[in-house]
């Protein structure tokens, strides 16, 4: 079975970006931890990276079509688009939300999500090891 792993703007710029908040290791490192965990569970990762949102809604509703597990990092779309609520909203496989960094001790403005009433689970500030986690836990539950 198929996980898809959804990255939303600036992600692709991992280990350069802010490394202090988001880590050292690079999108690519990224994407082959997500395909080692995958594989270890008996999935395979379908591993994407955009800064469009268009982009991201088309994915979303690959997934839907599909009725794809997803984990997701919404990044910044995370605390204002509604439109990926809704694309969200029509996933019949769970949904875990995705954050590197703990949002929720941040800047007031990243507490608030409006994907995680989707979710079936939210992880945060466990740097990219969340992404490993909630491939485990789809592996287990979808
Ligand atoms: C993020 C947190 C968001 O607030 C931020 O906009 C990101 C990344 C994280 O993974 O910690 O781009 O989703």
């Amino acid at each position: 079975r198929e996980v898809l792993i959804l990255n939303g703007p600036n992600l692709g710029r991992l280990g350069t970006r802010e490394p202090e908040i988001y880590g050292a290791t690079t999108y690519a490192d990224l994407v082959a931890l997500c395909e080692k965990v995958a594989t270890e569970c008996g999935l395979t990762a379908d591993v994407r990276q955009t800064d469009d949102e268009a982009q991201m809604l088309g994915w979303l509703h690959e997934a839907a079509d599909s009725e794809s597990p997803v984990v997701l990092n919404p990044a910044a779309w995370s605390h204002y688009s509604i439109a990926l609520h809704d694309a969200c909203a029509m996933l019949t496989a769970p949904l875990v939300e995705v954050h590197i960094s703990n949002i929720h001790t941040r800047e007031r403005f990243r507490h608030h999500s409006v994907v995680s009433a989707t979710a079936a689970g939210v992880i945060a500030g466990l740097g990219v090891d969340g992404y490993a986690a909630a491939i485990r836990w789809l592996a287990e539950h979808a």
